[in-house]
């Protein structure tokens, strides 16, 4: 079996969403005074999420797993979760997305677990900015979370960058000086509509050509082919090999080729970030489903996907959850 959709699509590339909770606070994700937590009984125990993630990879073909929150290194046992994944067979590529402030602890151990790279959260170089955009004062620590998964071989290490209006919006060509100095991959993410407080619109995102506009009064950058499934668009700096993305989820949008699907903490299949139904792993499997049963359950919910986000569209209807509780 695979999870194929009514267009055609596949998916391969599992988000696993371990916590929907955070260290940090970022604006564009959560109001500062933090979310109310999904309650600890409705999140997936780890014998749970490793059953799950077993079904997908020997019956559903699942090939690449990315652990998503929230922050996923809030997740107690994370290096033991990781241990496990790494051990089904066939074993999956493992990747984590973290905003890296806990690296500089647990780089070593996930990667001795079996992780193979991670992507960190870095919009900004300044330590002002970093308070006001993730209300913490954990730059450093961010910082030095990159470099502690370069030591530890959780390579190649992305970093991901939203730009925010009159807030870092002056900053792609900084951060982008400043990764290529270290090897690390920079892309630029446009804002989605996924914050709690509803306060994303249109005109104040700043878009990936605005991005590129930014870039090229300091780099020569040059489009590289093809970006697949991928949903970056990959170009040269300054002729090579350095290079940098900007994901144009929202002007762009890479829905066609998309081979992602979402489980939530909670155990709920999301075909797409911008899914308006769930379908509820959790309680079937509570209820006593065998994994033929929690298999067909998985496919037949990402056979309804739609073929887009529809973030452009007159229908649009932000997710009721926010990023933080469906995973990055
Ligand atoms: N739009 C774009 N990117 C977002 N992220 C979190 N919320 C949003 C949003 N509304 C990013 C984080 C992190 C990744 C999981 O997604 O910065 O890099
Ligand atoms: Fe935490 Fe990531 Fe949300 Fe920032 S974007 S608050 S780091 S989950």
């Amino acid at each position: 079996m695979t999870l194929r959709d009514s267009f055609g699509r596949v998916a391969t590339d599992l988000r696993l969403s371990l916590t929907d909770r955070c260290n940090l606070r970022c604006t564009y994700c959560m109001p500062a005074d933090g979310l109310a937590w999904m309650p600890r009984e409705e999140q997936l125990t780890d014998d749970e999420v490793v059953r799950l993630v077993h079904i997908a990879v020997t019956r559903l073909g699942v090939d690449e797993v990315r652990l998503t929150g929230g922050e996923p290194t809030v997740r107690p046992h994370l290096v033991d979760i990781v241990a496990r994944l790494s051990d089904l067979r066939p074993r999956p590529r493992l990747s984590m997305t973290t905003n890296g402030t806990s690296l500089t602890r647990l780089a070593g151990a996930l990667r001795a677990a079996g992780l193979d790279r991670v992507n960190v959260s870095l919009d900004t170089l300044s330590a002002d900015r970093y308070l006001a955009i993730t209300n913490r004062d954990r730059l450093a620590d961010a910082q030095a979370g990159l470099a502690a998964a370069v030591a530890a071989g959780l390579t190649p290490v992305k970093v991901n960058a939203v730009l925010l209006r009159g807030v870092n919006d002056d900053e792609a060509p900084a951060l982008l000086r400043w990764c290529l100095d270290r090897g690390y991959a920079l892309r630029f993410i446009e804002q989605m509509p996924l914050d709690p407080q509803h306060s994303w619109n249109r005109g104040v995102m700043v878009t990936g050509a605005e991005i590129l506009a930014s870039l090229r009064t300091e780099f020569t950058v040059t489009a590289l082919s093809g970006r697949g499934s991928a949903p970056a668009e990959v170009f040269a700096v300054d002729g090579g090999p350095g290079t940098v993305g900007v994901i144009g989820s929202v002007t762009a949008p890479f829905c066609a080729a998309c081979d992602r699907v979402r489980l939530t903490a909670d155990g709920q299949v999301r075909s797409c970030l911008f899914a308006r139904e769930e379908t509820d792993l959790r309680v079937a499997m509570r209820a006593g489903a065998d994994d033929a049963r929690l298999a067909a359950l998985w496919v037949a919910a990402v056979r309804g996907k739609r073929a887009g986000h529809g973030i452009d569209g007159p229908a649009f209807v932000q997710p009721v959850r926010p990023m933080s509780a469906i995973g990055g």
